[in-house]
């Protein structure tokens, strides 16, 4: 019997991805642990790529005090969400991959969780290195080799593979920070708890963090 075909990208996130707990449950303290680095977002030109449900927009909005915030992901699901709890952000609905945005347009970005599951990471990577003035600050923040999720599409690589990819498409590493994973018992599902225990554990060996938190500069 032949197995039932996997959702293609968007559709999975369309309607299995859990954007409603990450919009009713945001865990604000690991955004900011990463948002932080953007620092002074007050009155600068802020993208959220590939935003899901909006929370770290928002926060970019509300409390950095952005002068204009943009949220942009490919999950109709997600911008609905998001447009739900922040109207007043624009949310605009794009492939990563193919930025409907002019050159030079930004001077902060934030990408948490989502370039490695773009079908082509190093033009995602081109594109926000297009959409960025030259100066500007990135924080992206992508896993390490080992991190398995449930989403369809999933590029890994270790610390040294990200840096090579960040400094060819046109970035200075600043700073490299760790962000620990989601919280242990996040739900109550035995096996995943343990996962992420293990997680947070191998965190602590250099080089080996669960996510890297990538401080960036575009030349
Ligand atoms: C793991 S979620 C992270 C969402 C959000 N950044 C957060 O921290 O909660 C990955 C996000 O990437 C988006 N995404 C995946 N591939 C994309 C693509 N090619 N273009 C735009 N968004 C994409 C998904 O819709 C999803 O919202």
């Amino acid at each position: 019997m032949s197995q039932p075909a996997a959702p293609a990208p968007r559709e999975f996130y369309d309607s299995e991805y859990h954007f409603e707990e990450d919009a009713t449950r945001p865990d604000e303290k690991r955004i900011w642990h990463a948002l932080r680095h953007l620092n002074p977002l007050a009155g600068s030109e802020f993208l959220d790529l590939g935003c899901g449900a909006g929370w770290a927009t928002r926060l970019a909005k509300v409390e950095g005090n952005a002068q204009r915030a943009v949220g942009l992901d490919f999950s109709r699901t997600a911008l609905v969400l998001a447009r739900k709890h922040t109207p007043q952000i624009l949310w605009v609905q794009a492939d990563g991959t193919a930025l409907p945005i002019a050159d030079g347009t930004f001077d902060r970005l934030f990408c948490n969780g989502a370039l490695e599951h773009f079908p082509d990471v190093a033009k995602g990577l081109r594109e926000i290195a297009r959409i960025l003035r030259a100066g500007s600050t990135a924080v992206l923040i992508v896993p390490n080799f080992y991190v398995k999720t449930e989403q369809p599409m999933e590029f890994r690589t270790h610390y040294w593979g990200w840096r090579r990819m960040l400094e060819s498409a046109g970035f200075e590493l600043l700073k490299t920070g760790i962000d620990w994973g989601p919280p242990v018992f996040k739900n109550a599902n035995f096996k995943r708890s343990a996962a992420r225990l293990a997680g947070k554990i191998i965190s602590a060996i250099p080089f080996m963090q669960y996510q890297f938190i990538f401080v960036l500069r575009r030349k």
